[in-house]
């Protein structure tokens, strides 16, 4: 549906007080520092709503920069994400459509609302990562460490009492929902506190605040946003539908 991105400029570090608890996993810019991403949400269409067309251009865009990952930002399966590990809409929706050779890179995926409707839990079983290795949803929420880069992936979902109220949504693993909340923002916290990279860039599935359609998060607006502005210079949002963003470090510094 949406996705944010806040990109996040470390003004001072804080000293460490507490390992992270989320999962950390490395991957290393190229060897001569640079690091070059494509990020996209609100994708799995079984190459409908021109799914199709945009994944050919993250293809000659990714061959171009040279990608070293992709990150998707949710809403990964439509409408009602995948039912087991075996669902044959993961492949029609994910390894048949993004077939270019620069997007065989691991992409590091966090869940939207739309794949909470479904077997939140088949997209980080390790089942899914047979049938096609680069799908690397390993936590709900998670770092990747890429040394110029620290990216945090957040599970947004949980938020939301509109969802949490409603009985679609499959809340295995995540309920007490103000436990999960509390341990998430807390091991966000710790992370962002103890990260040395020069750009930590927090992403995830819903926005804080929005002049589109959906608007507003209050929930994230109470509870993300300060652990965010603790350490933020400079932030921004994107509202997306099956929109491809590459992100250029350089870019955004000037
Ligand atoms: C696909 O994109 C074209 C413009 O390139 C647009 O006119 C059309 O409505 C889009 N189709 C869907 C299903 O979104
Ligand atoms: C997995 O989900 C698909 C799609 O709903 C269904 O056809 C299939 O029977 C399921 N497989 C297993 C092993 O449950
Ligand atoms: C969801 O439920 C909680 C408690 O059960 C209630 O306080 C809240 O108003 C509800 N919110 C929405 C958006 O339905
Ligand atoms: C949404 O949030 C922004 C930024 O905090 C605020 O300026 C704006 O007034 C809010 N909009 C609404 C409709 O509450």
């Amino acid at each position: 549906m949406i996705l944010l991105l806040a990109v996040v400029v470390a003004a001072a570090l804080r000293l460490a007080p507490a390992v992270a608890e989320l999962t950390v996993v490395e991957h290393p810019p190229k060897t001569e520092g640079s690091l070059n991403v494509l990020a996209v949400g609100d994708w799995g269409r079984r190459g409908q709503f021109n799914q199709t067309l945009v994944a050919e251009q993250m293809g000659l865009v990714g061959e171009k920069l040279g990608i070293d990952f992709v990150i998707s930002t949710g809403d990964n399966i439509y409408d009602d994400g995948i039912a087991n590990t075996s669902d044959p809409l993961f492949k029609e929706c994910f390894t048949n459509i993004y077939t270019a050779q620069s997007l065989q890179t691991p992409w590091y995926i966090v869940l939207g609302n739309h794949d909470y409707t479904g077997n939140a839990l088949a997209q980080q079983d390790p089942a899914i990562r047979e049938v096609d290795s680069r799908y690397l949803s390993i936590a709900k929420s998670f770092i990747v460490n890429s040394d110029v880069a620290d990216f945090f992936l957040v599970d947004t979902s949980p938020f939301y009492l509109k969802y949490w109220n409603s009985t679609k949504y499959d809340w295995r693993n995540v309920a007490p929902r103000d436990t999960y909340i509390e341990t998430l923002l807390k091991d966000l916290d710790d992370a962002l506190t103890v990260s040395e990279a020069p750009w930590k860039i927090v992403v995830g599935h819903h926005p804080i605040s929005s002049a589109c359609e959906h608007g507003n998060t209050t929930e994230l607006q109470q509870l993300l946003r300060p652990i965010l502005e603790a350490c933020m210079t400079l932030s921004y949002c994107l509202l997306s539908f099956n929109f491809c963003l590459p992100i250029d470090l350089d870019e955004l510094r000037n």
